[in-house]
């Protein structure tokens, strides 16, 4: 483990990591145990991912824990699964805290039980004071619903003479998204073997690194986190321009 992160530069570490925390079911029936057994584990990759990417100095991570289309989930795994959350967020705020960790939320709370949805404002107010990583849980959130929500506002602001509708640019588009105040992920990590994006971050991940593993969301641990990071820092990002550019580019720098 040593030896991994000895690899990693640390003035070129991604500003921003958005992982789709995928294979928490079939990692349980591997175990021959019911799905919920699988998403108990995988709150232990959470926090040790959480923790790992706090001690790399990274600025942002997001996680995909709950998709809009999650909904349609049985009615126990989906019950199961907000009790977990509201759980956990509550029970993590004496560590987000030690680690200066600020908790936020994307998603879609009008779907989320009261319960959960009061549980993550506390935290989130809790944790409102610091100033190192930004951990940003995706909860009921699907980038559809997003960039609707998005263009709604927008046209609202427009009709109410808040916004020019001649002046909306890039940057307009960024600032309506619920990732707003964020930059773009440049390291998406999907694990469990699935190669899609399943509704996310679809504006945000235009130009993002994408990193699959094979690896369940439950045995993901900081090793894996420092792979991905690694094959990242050994990618050339070309942006549009040429090989040839890039290296030029480097060279001057
Ligand atoms: C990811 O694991 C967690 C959530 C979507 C909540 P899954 O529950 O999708 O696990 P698999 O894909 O069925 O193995
Ligand atoms: C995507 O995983 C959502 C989360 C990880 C929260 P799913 O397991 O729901 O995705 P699909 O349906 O297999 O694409
Ligand atoms: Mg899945």
């Amino acid at each position: 483990m040593d030896s991994l992160i000895s690899q990693i530069d640390i003035n070129r570490l991604p500003k921003h990591i958005a992982i789709i925390m995928d294979g928490n079911g079939r990692w349980a029936a591997e175990q021959g145990k019911e799905r919920l057994y699988g998403h108990y584990h995988g709150v232990e990759s959470v926090r040790n991912i959480v923790e790992g990417s706090s001690e790399l100095g990274i600025g942002c991570l997001t996680l995909y824990a709950f998709s809009t289309e999650n909904w349609d989930r049985p009615q126990q795994e989906v019950s199961g699964l907000m009790a977990l959350l509201a759980d956990t967020v509550r029970k993590e705020v004496p560590l987000l805290n030690k680690n200066n960790i600020k908790l936020h939320v994307i998603g879609d709370m009008s779907m989320m039980p009261p319960f959960a949805v009061k549980a993550l404002e506390e935290s989130m107010f809790l944790t409102s004071q610091n100033n190192g990583l930004n951990l940003i849980m995706a909860l009921s959130y699907s980038s559809r619903w997003e960039i609707t929500n998005a263009v709604k506002n927008i046209a609202q602001d427009v009709i109410a003479g808040k916004v020019n509708a001649d002046e909306i640019n890039q940057d307009t588009v960024h600032q309506y998204l619920a990732t707003g105040k964020f930059p773009d992920p440049e390291l998406m990590i999907r694990t469990s073997g699935e190669f899609r994006i399943s509704n996310f971050l679809l504006y945000q991940l235009a130009y993002a690194e994408l990193y699959f593993t094979d690896t369940r969301w439950p045995d993901f641990r900081k090793e894996n986190l420092y792979e991905a990071i690694i094959d990242f820092q050994n990618r050339e990002r070309r942006f549009g321009k040429t090989g040839a550019q890039i290296q030029q580019e480097e060279a001057i720098a």
